[in-house]
């Protein structure tokens, strides 16, 4: 398949491909996605195709207003308030679903996720093609989300009818997941918006934290958000998480970086005490989880290509947009864990 190299410029092109049934990979705030008209089920077939995904695995409808939204979902009080406050931005609401929405794009369930993107070139998009805009993340099944153009065109050259060129992704993870199909709120992906701030606006007790967020789901027990099944974002390498003590830690992993064939993924602070026969990647200060964030999945892609054998990183603590660090890296390690 030919792919279009496309600059937000170009938009009426983009947006002509989408009404046509093609498919457009374009920037988000958070990671690039791979779009298809949402009210087309050939269309959002292609996106499975290109992206390798498992048909189970449903898809993010995206809009640009609060009135699309209630064309799609039936949305509620706490829907409209958390519209309020957040959106557009990086967080999915998964609401019972209306008629209108394909079952490929929900995967067969009856809900299906609302997200209302900030990033100017993808609502440009969405208002230009004049539908709503099915998108995962742009990036082959498994591999890390691409938060830079060149990773968008490394995964989807030639598999896509066209891809947008923009910048890097300001915030780097995807959007927070939100379930609101239940009386109660639950958290089924952190993102950016943190678990704190939805409970400023859904109150102490209006949330719950889906406990896969950072355990294995069993063999065969039923996933809340089937994205959850899948092992995600890994680099080629086995990568382990490394937890414990500070200086055990820190000790650990400089004695690994004297072992040729080993990937570091670090703090910036530690560069200095590790040794250069290993492959070291930065993620980003030890103060700053919002570098940390934006720096992962370029970050996880830096290590295919070298001769690393092994990844050994640095454990984020869960709190605030810690929690999205660690959800993404315990998925990338696959669950590997080594105490120290
Ligand atoms: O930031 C983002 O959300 C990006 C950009 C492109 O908008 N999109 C994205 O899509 O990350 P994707 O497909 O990579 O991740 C969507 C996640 C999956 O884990 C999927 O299982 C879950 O959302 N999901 C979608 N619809 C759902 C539903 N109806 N119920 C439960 N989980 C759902
Ligand atoms: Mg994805």
């Amino acid at each position: 398949m030919q792919t279009q190299l496309l600059t937000p410029g170009n938009i009426d092109i983009a947006a002509r491909i989408i009404r046509s049934g093609g498919t457009v990979v374009f920037p988000t705030e958070t990671v690039y996605g791979l779009g298809a008209n949402a009210l087309n089920a050939s269309a959002c077939e292609k996106i499975f195709a290109a992206k390798g995904r498992p048909a189970d695995n449903p898809l993010i409808v995206h809009v640009s207003s609060r009135e699309e939204m209630g064309l799609y979902a039936r949305s509620d009080d706490r829907a409209f308030l958390l519209w309020e406050r957040f959106m557009p931005g990086p967080l999915s609401l998964i609401l019972p679903k209306r008629d209108c929405i394909p079952s490929i794009v929900t995967a067969g369930m009856d809900s299906v996720a609302i997200r209302c993107p900030a990033h100017p070139v993808a609502r440009a998009l969405i208002s230009a093609a004049g539908c709503p805009i099915a998108a995962p993340s742009a990036n082959l099944s498994g591999r890390p989300s691409p938060t830079e153009f060149e990773h968008a065109r490394q995964d989807m050259l030639g598999r896509v009818d066209a891809i947008i060129e923009d910048g890097s992704c300001e915030v780097g993870m995807e959007s927070t997941v939100l379930s609101l199909v239940g009386p109660r709120a639950v958290l089924l992906r952190p993102g950016a918006i943190t678990p704190d701030m939805l409970r400023a606006v859904l109150g102490s007790d209006g949330l719950e934290i889906a406990p896969s967020l950072l355990q294995k789901l069993e063999e065969d027990a039923p996933a809340p958000s089937p994205g959850m099944k899948y092992r995600h974002y890994a680099p080629d390498a086995p990568m382990y998480l490394v937890e414990g003590e500070d200086t055990a830690v820190l000790r650990f992993l400089s004695a690994k970086s004297r072992e040729a064939g080993c990937g570091i993924l670090c703090w910036d602070e530690d560069v200095a005490q590790l040794d250069g026969s290993a492959v070291i990647v930065p993620l980003g200060s030890r103060d700053s989880q919002l570098r940390q964030g934006q720096r992962l999945f370029a970050a996880l892609r830096e290590f295919d290509g070298q001769p690393v054998k092994a990844i050994y990183s640095r454990t984020p603590s869960p709190d605030g947009l810690g929690l999205a660090l660690l959800n993404r890296m315990l998925r990338a390690a696959g669950f590997n864990t080594i105490k120290v």
